[in-house]
């Protein structure tokens, strides 16, 4: 570990499946993170503990005191109507951004998503992976929010001097659990290694990064992390054989699930309820 100096970090989303890996990976490195979530997890660990919804300005103002880095997950993270989306990840996160300003937090790191250019075709990218400075072809209202979460950090970073990277998350889980994660999987080790990486980076003005592991198979551009201090050690090849024999059909490029980078989200419609 280098000697850089680890500070409070604020965690929205932190009782989520990526909130779960990075609050624990995270204090292991030295960090002080302070949960804010609508509900509290079953073991919240070290992590001080704030409830509240990232719609309430006065809450987030509470969130935000004496934190150097604010590490944005919360939201819905699939696809629902418009409405929900609209109130959760869109407004969420302006309020997120709005309070880290009032606060004077210099530094955002959001989630955004593959879904933010998931009509991208992998065919198209044989020959060299996919950059983080293609134009967003979001598959659903979800990756439409992600849109804007990159959007709100360019323009708060561009108007504000505020120092703000996204990572478009592959698929976050403790393994790949089917072929395209093959591709897509963001270790957890890695995924703390990559937020580390983007919360002590000494210049960060705004970027976007891909957020997966060193994954063989990955068409996914890795250099704009790496180029801020991402050393992903994980590999998704050592579960290829397991996934080999539980698909055992090869795949359809045909098949949403491996034509876009999006996946099956290209095909998916809002709940009606
Ligand atoms: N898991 C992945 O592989 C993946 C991939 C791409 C992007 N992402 C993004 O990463 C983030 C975390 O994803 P996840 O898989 O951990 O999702 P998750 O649903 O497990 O966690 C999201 C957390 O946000 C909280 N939350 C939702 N609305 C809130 C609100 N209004 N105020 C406060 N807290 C709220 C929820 O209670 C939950 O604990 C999301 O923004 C998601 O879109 C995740």
């Amino acid at each position: 570990m280098s000697e850089t100096k680890r500070g409070r970090i604020l965690m929205t989303g932190a009782a989520g499946g990526v909130g779960t890996f990075l609050r624990s990976g995270l204090a292991g490195l030295g960090w002080q993170v302070r949960g804010f979530d609508l509900v509290v997890p079953d073991d919240p660990g070290r992590t001080e503990w704030l409830v509240g919804d990232v719609g309430d300005a006065a809450a987030l103002d509470a969130a935000m005191r004496d934190v150097d880095v604010v590490i944005h997950l919360a939201g819905i993270p699939v696809e629902d109507r418009f409405e929900r989306i609209l109130k959760s990840n869109i407004d969420g996160t302006y309020q997120v951004f709005d309070a880290a300003l009032r606060a004077g937090v210099p530094r955002i790191l959001t989630a955004s998503s593959n879904h933010a250019v998931g009509y991208y075709e992998r065919a198209d990218f044989r020959d060299a992976p996919i950059g983080v400075d293609v134009r967003p072809r979001p598959d659903t209202y979800y990756g439409v929010s992600k849109v804007f979460v990159e959007a709100i950090g360019s323009f708060y970073a561009d108007r504000h001097g505020l120092q703000v990277a996204s990572v478009r998350i592959g698929s976050c889980f403790a393994e790949p659990l089917n072929r395209r994660m093959l591709d897509t999987w963001l270790s957890p080790a890695d995924a703390t290694r990559l937020f580390d990486a983007l919360a002590t980076a000494p210049e960060l003005g705004y970027e976007i990064v891909y957020g997966i592991s060193a994954n063989k198979t990955a068409w996914w551009d890795l250099e704009p992390a790496r180029r801020l201090g991402y050393e992903p050690q994980d590999d998704s090849d050592v579960f290829a054989e397991k996934i080999a024999a539980a698909e055992d059909q090869a795949p359809d490029p045909e098949d949403p699930e491996y034509r876009y980078l999006g996946g099956r989200f290209t095909t998916r419609v809002p709940p009606q309820d």
